[in-house]
Parts: structure tokens; C-alpha cells; sequence
């Protein structure tokens, strides 16, 4: 009953789907063209295909190792190999995409269709982010990030993603997630739209996140705290002593999938670290299609993003592959685990 009343409540309030709102914050931007607008839409498209086999999984024999290695050494799964074909092909009809960089691609990929003549962005993607956790049924995600290109009259080239990350132009994840959602930012904020899949669309339901600036959460690999530097170390001591008045001891919760880390940080407060390590003093997780957009949509949020030395947005980027130690979430947690490194 209860549900039903709810249920009803739901879509007695006017849906406003993603396309909609896109559309409506285009008028914001009287020169635009629609073109960013399209490209957006090109990613959801691809979301929803990759929902679909997330969703199906086993029944679509889906699961498991492709059998293949990304040029990080990593094992990749089906399901990373069949989400980066359906990002590709998306953005590659779209025709708003001139070039992608990919976690599972060694290279650039240059798209030089007749549609895409014109295209201004340059698209870098995790296509599935926490793909240890697809075998078994676990939140996993998508994280985008774009680029315009400095100059129409050349080919794209990587000269235009070897910049700071404060040149993106937008950044979004999807969570596969008990729901689905797409969350994004040009800039202007962070609006999270949830997939409802009787209609097909993403519809908004989390309008201009902000994060808590202090939060109860930490979210950190602590299987790996051997190797650790000192003010890391110190930092986790710090979340596990019993202070009432700072509400402490902090939960802990670590997934392994990043996207939904940082979504619930996101929503409820909290911190997330990937910190360097004696053999990785990069760290693990990468600038352009990783830490780079997290630190867009956190910022725009109201949370800060640092490598333990700078703001990870300040990072000039060399590799496409780059690498990053990365802290990251509510302002009140990141500045008091860089206090203590
Ligand atoms: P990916 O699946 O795209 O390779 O990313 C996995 C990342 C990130 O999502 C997660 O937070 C981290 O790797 C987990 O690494 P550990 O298992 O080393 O903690
Ligand atoms: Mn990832
Ligand atoms: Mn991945």
C-alpha cells in the first residue's frame, strides 16, 4: 500500500528526463551550439547498453576474463572489453568526438569519420570502473571526462589532454548500482539523474549535490597499510580513536569499485585515498579518465581533491596513462589527512 501510494506520488511530480535538462541548461549558454549537449547524449545512450549487460550478467554469459591484458598489465574482463566497444561506437556516430583515450586502449583512438570532421572533444574513459567486482554482483562504474580541442584547424592531438585537468569541460560517472545513475558536471554544479527503466530514461532526482564538508566515512585499501607512508598510516590511526565530539571512530568502507566509493562519500561525507606506496609511489588509479573527473564533479560539489602535495586538477598530465596518489572528498577530512603526510 504504503509502496504503491509512493509509487503513484513519483509520477504525479513532472519528470525531467536527462535530455530535457540538457536542452534546458543549453539556453544558459546562448552561443552554444548543442554540441556538448549531443555529446552528452551519445554517453548516455552508451550507459544504457552497458546497463542492460551489467544487469543481465551471468544470463548473457558476460562475467569473466576476456582472456586479454590492458596495457596496465591488468587481466580484463568481458564485461570492460564490451563497455568499451559500446562507448566507442557511441561516441563514434555521435560525431561531437574527434579522439578517445581509453583504460583499455594502449593508444589514442582518432575518429576521423565525415561526421566527425568538425568535432570539437576529446573523450578519456574508464568504460567500467571496480571490474573485480562484476563476477560477483557488486556495484561497479563508468567515468568520463571531456576536453575541447585547442585548435579546429589541426588534428586533434594529444597535445590537448597533456594540460591540467582544471580544462575539462565536463566530468561525470555512471553507478551501476542498486539503481543506475548518471551523475555530471559542466562546471556549473553536479546534477545525478536515476535510470528508471520501465521508460528508458535517466530522470533527475539528485538536483545540485553538494557534499557534506565533514563526514564518518573512510574509504581506503587497508590490506596494503604496510606499505604505507608514515602520514598515511597516521591519518588511519586518527580515524579509529574514539573522540565523541568529532564523532569518531569514522566507518570504514572500501568497495574496490572507486565510483561507488566516492558516490556515497559523496552523498553522506567522507574521504577516499589511494595513496602511493613503496612499490607504486604513483599510486594505482590514473589522471585522465580517473582522478581528473572525480576531482571535477568533487570540487564542483564542494569537496577538494589532492595528490598529497597539489590539487590534483593543477597535475600536468605527460601520459595518457599517468598515474596519481589521490585524496580526495569532504574538505574538513582531505585538509585533516594532508595535515598529518
Ligand atoms: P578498474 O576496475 O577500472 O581497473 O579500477 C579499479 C580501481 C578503482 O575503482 C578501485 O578503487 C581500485 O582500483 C581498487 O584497487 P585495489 O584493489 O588495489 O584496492
Ligand atoms: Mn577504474
Ligand atoms: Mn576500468
Amino acid at each position: 500500500m504504503l509502496f504503491a501510494l509512493n509509487y503513484e506520488h513519483h509520477y504525479m511530480k513532472a519528470v525531467k528526463t536527462l535530455g530535457q535538462f540538457i536542452i534546458e541548461k543549453q539556453a544558459d549558454f546562448p552561443y552554444a551550439k548543442g554540441e556538448l549537449s549531443r555529446l552528452l547524449r551519445d554517453v548516455g545512450i552508451a550507459a544504457k547498453i552497458v546497463n542492460r549487460a551489467v544487469n543481465q550478467a551471468c544470463l548473457i554469459d558476460i562475467v569473466g576474463d576476456a582472456g586479454t591484458m590492458n596495457v596496465q598489465g591488468e587481466t580484463q574482463k568481458l564485461l570492460d572489453v564490451y563497455a568499451n566497444e559500446q562507448f566507442i561506437s557511441a561516441l563514434k556516430s555521435g560525431g561531437e568526438c574527434c579522439m578517445i583515450i581509453s583504460e583499455e586502449n594502449e593508444e589514442h583512438i582518432h575518429i576521423d569519420s565525415a561526421i566527425a570532421k568538425d568535432a570539437k572533444y576529446i573523450v578519456a574513459i574508464d568504460p567500467l570502473d571496480g571490474s573485480t567486482n562484476i563476477d560477483v554482483n557488486v556495484t561497479v562504474g563508468t567515468i568520463f571526462s571531456v576536453y575541447r580541442r585547442k585548435t579546429i584547424e589541426t588534428k586533434a592531438s594529444l597535445e590537448d589532454v597533456f594540460q591540467q585537468g582544471t580544462h575539462q569541460v565536463a566530468a561525470g560517472y555512471i553507478i551501476y548500482g542498486s539503481s543506475t545513475m548518471l551523475v555530471y558536471t559542466t562546471g556549473k554544479g553536479v546534477n545525478g539523474f536515476t535510470l528508471d527503466p520501465s521508460i528508458g530514461e535517466f530522470c533527475l532526482s539528485h538536483p545540485n549535490m553538494m557534499m557534506p564538508e565533514d563526514g564518518a566515512v573512510y574509504s581506503i585499501n587497508e590490506g596494503n597499510l604496510g606499505c604505507f607512508q608514515q602520514g598515511v598510516k597516521l591519518f588511519i590511526t586518527y580515524c579509529q580513536e574514539t573522540d565523541q565530539a568529532s564523532h569518531r571512530p569514522f566507518a570504514s568502507r572500501y568497495t574496490g569499485s572507486m565510483v561507488a566509493d566516492i558516490h556515497r562519500n559523496l552523498i553522506k561525507g567522507g574521504i577516499f585515498i589511494y595513496p602511493s606506496s613503496a612499490d607504486n609511489p604513483n599510486g594505482k588509479l590514473r589522471l585522465l579518465y580517473e582522478c581528473n573527473p572525480m576531482a571535477f564533479i568533487i570540487e564542483q560539489a564542494g569537496g577538494i581533491a589532492s595528490n598529497g602535495h597539489i590539487r590534483i586538477l593543477d597535475i600536468q598530465v605527460n601520459d595518457i596513462h599517468q598515474r596519481s596518489p589521490i585524496f580526495i572528498g569532504s574538505v574538513n577530512m582531505v585538509n585533516k589527512a594532508l595535515s598529518m603526510l
